[in-house]
């Protein structure tokens, strides 16, 4: 089998600090994978050292089954959405993906092309010091897949958008999973990695603490192991979840008497919580 990214023992160290200690990772191709933890865990210097921005201290990188070289030799046609990639003010949003395709090496009418994709061609003229959160986050994903790349590193698509945005931003970037793209993202959402990804990894101090399905991951951690079961007229009853409760939830079906019936397993933020001891921002 082989992945889009294999990652084999990569370090990074700033200084005395161990910021990544020894991460071994792999991506499959085609999926969208999200890499979650708390701020500050080292998702960001993660995509950095794979996007060719930093080089790690220690470990290696493979795409597609091939050794990345020092710096970009190598690296396949990617595409990024980060922060401190960033955009010029001044210019208009048309000119800054125009400037991307002299770049990328693609068409001009690819820009405008992007620019429909995100719903951003009626402000095309527009300064980039004028577009808002959400329409800024909307042209950084314009620039990341207007050259159609192999793998896509988001880091944070949709942090402080709002909800119709962020659903935006996720239906574009299934959209790019369809067309055959892998998809690297890092969030701090919980309901957005359980929704778009099929697996995720949880880095805490430098390490993956967890890894998986996202049901998968939920399912690891259903300690309680109960039903719960509401009835018609209100009360709350809670079963262990094995046979001695099979005569109970019998009875209360055989008299319809179920209005919900649940099991334990807890919802990604609440594993995460429980692994990292801390909530997310
Ligand atoms: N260039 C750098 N020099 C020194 N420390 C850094 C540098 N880049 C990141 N760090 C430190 O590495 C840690 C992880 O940062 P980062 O990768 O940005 O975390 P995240 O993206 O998960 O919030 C932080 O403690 C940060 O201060
Ligand atoms: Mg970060």
């Amino acid at each position: 089998m082989e992945y889009a990214v294999e990652m084999r023992n990569i370090v990074q160290k700033f200084g005395e600090k161990e910021v990544l200690k020894g991460i071994d990772l792999k991506i499959h191709e085609g999926e969208i994978f999200g890499l979650l933890g708390p701020s500050g865990a080292g998702k960001t210097t993660l995509i950095k050292i794979l996007t060719g921005q930093l080089k790690q201290t220690a470990g290696e990188v493979q795409f597609l089954g091939k050794n990345a070289g020092n710096g970009k030799k190598g690296l396949p046609d990617m595409g990024m959405m980060m922060d401190n990639f960033g955009l010029y003010e001044r210019l208009t949003c048309y000119d800054n993906l125009k400037l991307f395709t002299r770049i990328y090496g693609v068409p001009g009418k690819k820009a405008d092309e992007a620019l429909r994709r995100v719903g951003l061609y009626g402000d095309r003229k527009q300064p980039v010091m004028k577009l808002s959160k959400g329409m800024r986050s909307r042209l950084l994903l314009a620039r990341a897949v207007m050259n159609e790349p192999r793998i896509l590193f988001l880091d944070e698509p949709s942090s402080g958008l709002d909800p119709v945005t962020a659903a935006e931003i996720h239906k574009l970037v299934c959209e790019e999973r369809s067309r055959g793209a892998t998809i690297f993202l890092t969030t701090h959402n919980m309901e957005e990695a359980h929704k778009l990804c099929s697996h995720v990894a949880l880095l805490h101090e430098g390490m993956i603490v967890e890894y998986g399905q996202p049901e998968q991951v939920c399912r690891r951690y259903n300690h309680q192991n109960k039903l719960l079961i509401r009835l018609y007229g209100g009360e709350q009853v809670e079963l262990s979840n094995n046979r001695t409760s099979a005569d109970k939830v019998k009875g209360y079906l055989e008299q319809e008497m179920v209005e919900t019936i649940h099991s334990t397993e807890p919802s990604l933020e609440t594993v995460f919580m429980e692994l990292t001891g801390r909530g997310f921002e």
